[in-house]
């Protein structure tokens, strides 16, 4: 039976109470997070998102009816208790924000019973993420999960209040029914009733608008915008996730990087106490890449790549020579401190390393007391041993690790295996923050699935103005003026100066095979809109689900979304994605086709 909450009014939240309370009277409401049943007494730990107080129904101050309705309460139940708060009788308990005090019970109502929970509503307890996300309404309940979504929210105050009061700039929306933008993922489509077969995509990111917001005059614009990308699912990665989105007119790369780093430091101070020093240290991307195989390094440890192509060219291996004449090189990792490794848990690594599309792995076992073992010494000369040794700073109790390739596996592979390790040794801690921006990235990448160089970042990113001249001649080493901001080995964001003048954008189509009725198809809309003068420009969008991940040391991006979707990118609260009415298609004039 419920009862209304008629003539009361909560006094404050269950863990805003304390000592300097002691004497006065609350009204607390809040669910039943556990009740002990003493006889004459009876304890309840009354919940809601402030945390647990403590409240004490005794039979001998408590008139009948009120004692028997306490008896009758089961966890998760919806209470609302008015009493007096004091001193608590029992021990003090320290690891609660409450842990002095009680509230000793006068009048309760229960405002709504509850079935018993099919998942536990405590932190920290191993309940299957497909169970918990099943139920997810009682698991965001839980208060180590409510700790995350209301950092979330005190993140993104955090950003409007830097960004629009003390920035200069504005938020803007932007629309979620539009036409594909160019961030390289599948779209979500939508199909129109009203245009039969013609769809709307879901935005991957307000790119294109807020270009189009600069050209209109808007010159510092802001969003928290919602994105939707049909790729690959993983943990820092969902199918509708949250953007900072940014763009500013009349400045380079340097404001943006400037604005950027100054709202993170502002952000980690306000809600961590963290202190970031500024400016955040930068990296390009060709350095990330040769000293960490990876464009978003994870710098808390060392363990970095040496190219050691240079040593072992003319050698017997014919993995390693073979490797660099096919224009790719041999690099290696000194693991420090893995030189005691069983012959078994190199093979497991050497696995690892086919895992990432290694053809093999070669290594040199320094062992601790002083033996050197090595998959390769038969085909190497002694001093090329050395060399490989002295070039790695090898000493005894390190193992050596040896990629060779084409240069992208050998990256792959090695900085995978940096990260692996460095997991295994404990040394990448969550309560250090280690940020950096890379810069200069290249244009574009090959793509072997459509032969040919595609945008990298997007086509509207403008190249460094030393390498424009190589758009008809050498696109390998066409360099971006764009940046991503690194933190803890995760890209937390990206941006770019953008391309303003049309001779280079038409260059830029070009250069990616875009002709130019395929250009004004696309992007026609945003080539118009740029005739009438626009002003030079340049953004960026920070991915704030990671970067709440990372602020709450959450392992999953899911922890800090309050409905989030799981691998198969469905929702398994509600069903999502399901099959609709026969009706609805037929508006839509949409056919399935036979066992789809
Ligand atoms: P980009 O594609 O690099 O840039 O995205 C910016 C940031 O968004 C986050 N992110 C994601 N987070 C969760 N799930 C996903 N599927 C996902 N995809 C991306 C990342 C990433 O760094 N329009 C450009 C920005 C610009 O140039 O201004 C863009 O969207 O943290
Ligand atoms: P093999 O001659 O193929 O038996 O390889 C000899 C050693 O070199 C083994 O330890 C392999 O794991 C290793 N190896 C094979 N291919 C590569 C490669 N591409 N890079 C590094 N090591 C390799």
């Amino acid at each position: 039976m419920s009862e209304s909450m008629a003539g009361l009014k909560r006094s404050c939240r269950c863990a805003e109470v304390s000592t300097d309370d002691i004497g006065k009277k609350v009204t607390l409401m809040g669910w039943v997070q556990k009740r002990r049943n003493l006889g004459t007494i009876i304890f309840v730990d009354l919940r809601d998102r402030s945390g647990l107080v403590q409240v004490l129904f005794d039979e001998t101050s408590l008139d009948k009816d009120t004692f028997a309705k306490a008896y009758s309460i089961r966890n998760e139940f919806v209470l609302a208790v008015t009493g007096e708060v004091a001193k608590r009788s029992g021990d003090v308990n320290e690891n609660l924000k409450t842990g002095e005090i009680e509230i000793l019970a006068e009048d309760l109502r229960i405002l709504s019973e509850s079935e018993t929970p099919p998942i536990p509503i405590e932190p920290g307890i191993d309940t299957k993420e497909e169970v918990r996300l099943k139920y997810r309404t009682l698991d965001l309940r839980r208060a180590d999960i409510q700790a995350n979504i209301m950092m979330r929210s005190r993140v993104t105050q955090l950003m409007r209040h830097f960004l629009l009061e003390d920035e200069g700039f504005l938020e803007i929306e932007t629309p979620m029914l539009t036409k594909s933008t160019p961030e390289g993922a599948r779209d979500y489509l939508v199909p129109s009733r009203v245009h039969p077969g013609h769809f709307y995509a879901l935005p991957q990111s307000p790119q294109l608008f807020k270009q189009m917001l600069m050209a209109s005059g808007y010159d510092r614009y802001m969003q928290i915008a919602r994105c939707f990308r049909d790729e690959d699912l993983r943990a820092d990665r969902q199918p509708e996730f949250t953007q900072l989105d940014m763009e500013m007119s009349f400045v380079t790369a340097e404001d943006v990087m400037d604005v950027t780093e100054r709202l993170a430091a502002y952000i980690f101070k306000e809600v961590l106490g963290v202190n970031v020093t500024l400016p955040l240290p930068r990296m390009t991307w060709r350095e990330a890449m040769d000293r960490f195989g990876s464009d978003k390094p994870d710098v808390r440890f060392g363990m970095e790549l040496k190219d050691v192509s240079d040593i072992v060219k003319d050698c017997g291996f014919g993995v390693f020579t073979g490797a660099i004449e096919n224009g790719g090189s041999v690099r290696a990792i000194n693991a420090k401190g893995f030189g005691d490794m069983s012959r078994k848990q190199i093979d497991a690594l050497v696995e690892f390393a086919k895992g990432c599309e290694a053809k093999g792995l070669a290594y040199i076992q320094l062992t601790p007391d002083g033996e050197t073992k090595s998959s390769f010494a038969k085909f190497m000369k002694e001093e090329e041993m050395e060399a490989l040794i002295s070039a790695l700073e090898g000493e005894a109790g390190d193992l050596l690790l040896f990629a060779a390739d084409r240069d992208k596996i050998v990256f792959n592979v090695l900085g995978a295996l940096r990260l692996e390790l460095a997991d295994r040794k404990g040394l990448r801690k969550p309560d250090e923050f280690a940020f950096l921006w890379v810069t200069e990235f290249p244009q574009f990448e090959w793509s072997d699935e459509e032969e040919r160089f595609v945008a990298m970042h997007h086509p509207f990113t403008m190249p460094l103005e030393e390498d424009i001249d190589r758009l008809e001649s050498d696109l390998g080493n066409v360099r971006a003026k764009a940046y991503d901001i690194v933190l803890n080995g995760i890209e937390l964001g990206g941006g770019s100066e953008r391309i303003y003048r049309s001779d280079i954008q038409e260059r830029m189509f070009k250069a990616l095979g875009i002709d130019e009725a395929t250009a004004n198809e696309k992007f026609g809309f945003l080539l118009e809109a740029f005739k009438y003068g626009v002003p030079p420009h340049a953004g960026l969008a920070i991915g704030l689900d990671r970067l709440i991940m990372l602020m709450t040391g959450a392992d999953s991006i899911r922890d800090v979304i309050a409905f989030p979707k799981v691998k198969d990118a469905s929702c398994l609260l509600t069903g999502a994605p399901d099959t609709v009415d026969k009706k609805q298609l037929d508006e839509l004039g949409i056919e399935i086709k036979d066992g789809e």
